[in-house]
């Protein structure tokens, strides 16, 4: 999904969902949760690099999993849980803008890898 804005839709309906999944199947003995990280090092996110935000796969899905029945609505990771809610501190119409530049940054700097690559093949 190119549309960071779209992105930040789309997310926040599959969290809405969840929680209506959530509150059906509760009297079944049945548990939903909604994970949503931030940046993991992965194949697919491209990052190499881990640091304290930056969990690798493996650390990230352990935490994960310790959540299980204990958080309904999780990062699912101790420092992307920080960074969540000092976001949540920031008024909504500064955060969309702050994380609207950083996505529209992060794609423009693929696209450049990208070009380049091929430039170099
Ligand atoms: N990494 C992050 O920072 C982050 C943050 C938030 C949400 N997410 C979401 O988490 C999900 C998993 O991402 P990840 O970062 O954990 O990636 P990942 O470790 O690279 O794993 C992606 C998995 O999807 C498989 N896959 C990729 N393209 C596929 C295709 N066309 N058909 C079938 N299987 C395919 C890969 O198979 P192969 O190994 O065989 O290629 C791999 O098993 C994604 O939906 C991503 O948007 C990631």
């Amino acid at each position: 999904m190119h549309n960071p804005q779209k992105l930040h839709q789309f997310q926040k309906y599959v969290s809405w969902l969840t929680a209506i999944l959530r509150k059906e199947y509760e009297p079944q003995g049945i548990t939903i949760q909604t994970i949503a990280p931030m940046m993991v090092a992965t194949k697919m996110s491209k990052v190499k690099r881990t640091s304290f935000f930056t969990p690798d796969g493996a650390k990230f899905a352990k935490s994960a999993l310790n959540t299980v029945g204990n958080s309904a609505d999780t990062t699912g990771y101790i420092s992307h849980q920080i960074q969540l809610e000092l976001m949540s501190l920031i008024p909504a119409f500064i955060r969309d803008k702050i994380l609207t530049n950083m996505s529209v940054g992060t794609r423009a700097a693929a696209l450049r890898k990208k070009e380049r690559e091929a430039k170099a093949q």
